[in-house]
């Protein structure tokens, strides 16, 4: 059984742990992720690890509250424990010295790009963070990744913070006025790393991209998360998750995401009704 240490709500729909997990603390690198699952009829999810103490041994985890498990995932407090926890697993995200690396987050994307923004700067790279969410409340860890950057650029769809648009517009912008960009770094929903790589595709910038296809055992035996790169297939869990984002194939992607929409529903709404009147 895995302890919660600490639990803290970012924002209304995001929340952030640190569970105890030394093994994993030991060995986790950026880039990388868990499989947990909360309870004995609770499915396997993956969740970034978005930091680690390999002296405390724990790991911080960051989840969106989408669906029944992320759900059953936010109603556990600290003290409380997870059932299981597997990893790290995937392969950790390339940290080499690339010149300036723009890391663009989307939403909880966020927590993902902190542990590889702060890699690539201790690896002497010059960071330019652009952090993104639909409206001002959604927002979180402006401050942490502000610590791990030259430059940080906050945009808010709605405009309720910082620059109103979307995170590709600041992209654009640094790449039409000929800034040197070697590299982009893009996490969070999958329409916006599509659209991130669209963006850099005809500026030739390598752009990498954490692809969230649906995971059941994250160590390469299922097939689950299979997708597909430059027409090869690969499986996000072992061969990723991070890919070049050029090379992705997006509507199998958004797609295979899809498979079990209404059963995903009919999920949350039996999990909602089950615990409201329990609550
Ligand atoms: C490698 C990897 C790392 C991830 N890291 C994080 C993270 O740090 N924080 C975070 O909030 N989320 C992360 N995700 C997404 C997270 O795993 C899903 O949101 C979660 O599995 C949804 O489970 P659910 O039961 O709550 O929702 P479900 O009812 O299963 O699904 C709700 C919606 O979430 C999407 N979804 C469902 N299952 C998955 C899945 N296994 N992977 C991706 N999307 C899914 C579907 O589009 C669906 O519509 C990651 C996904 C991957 C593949
Ligand atoms: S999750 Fe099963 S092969 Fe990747």
């Amino acid at each position: 059984m895995y302890r919660i240490v600490t639990k803290e709500r970012l924002n209304p729909v995001i929340d952030y742990m640190e569970v105890e997990a030394p093994a994993v603390a030991r060995k986790a690198q950026p880039g990388q992720f868990v499989v947990i699952r909360v309870d004995e009829v609770g499915e396997r999810i993956p969740l970034t690890l978005a930091d680690w103490d390999s002296k405390d041994g724990t790991i911080t985890l960051v989840a969106m509250q989408v669906g029944t498990s992320t759900h059953k995932l936010a109603s556990l407090n600290a003290g409380d424990k997870l059932l299981n926890l597997v990893g790290p697993l995937g392969l950790a995200s390339d940290i080499e010295r690339f010149g300036t690396v723009v890391c663009v987050a989307g939403g909880v994307g966020a927590a993902p790009v902190f542990p590889i923004a702060r890699a690539l700067r201790q690896m002497g790279n010059r960071i330019i963070s652009i952090l993104g969410a639909r409206s001002k409340d959604l927002l979180f860890w402006e401050e942490r990744l502000q610590s791990v950057s030259d430059e940080l650029i906050v945009t808010t769809d709605d405009g309720s913070y910082a620059r109103k648009g979307v995170v590709t517009e600041p992209l654009k912008e640094m790449l039409e006025r000929s800034e040197r960009i070697d590299r982009v770094i893009a996490i969070g929903p999958a329409i916006m790393m599509k659209f991130c790589s669209l963006t850099t595709k005809p500026f030739g910038v390598p752009t990498f991209v954490s692809l969230n296809s649906i995971m059941v055992d994250g160590t390469g035996m299922c097939g689950c998360c299979r997708v597909s790169v430059g027409n090869v297939t690969k499986f996000a869990c072992v061969d990723g998750p991070d890919f070049d984002g050029h090379e992705v194939d997006w509507d199998l992607l958004f797609k295979r995401q899809q498979t079990y929409l209404d059963e995903e529903k009919r999920s949350l709404e039996l999990w909602k009704s089950c615990h409201c009147r329990n609550a």
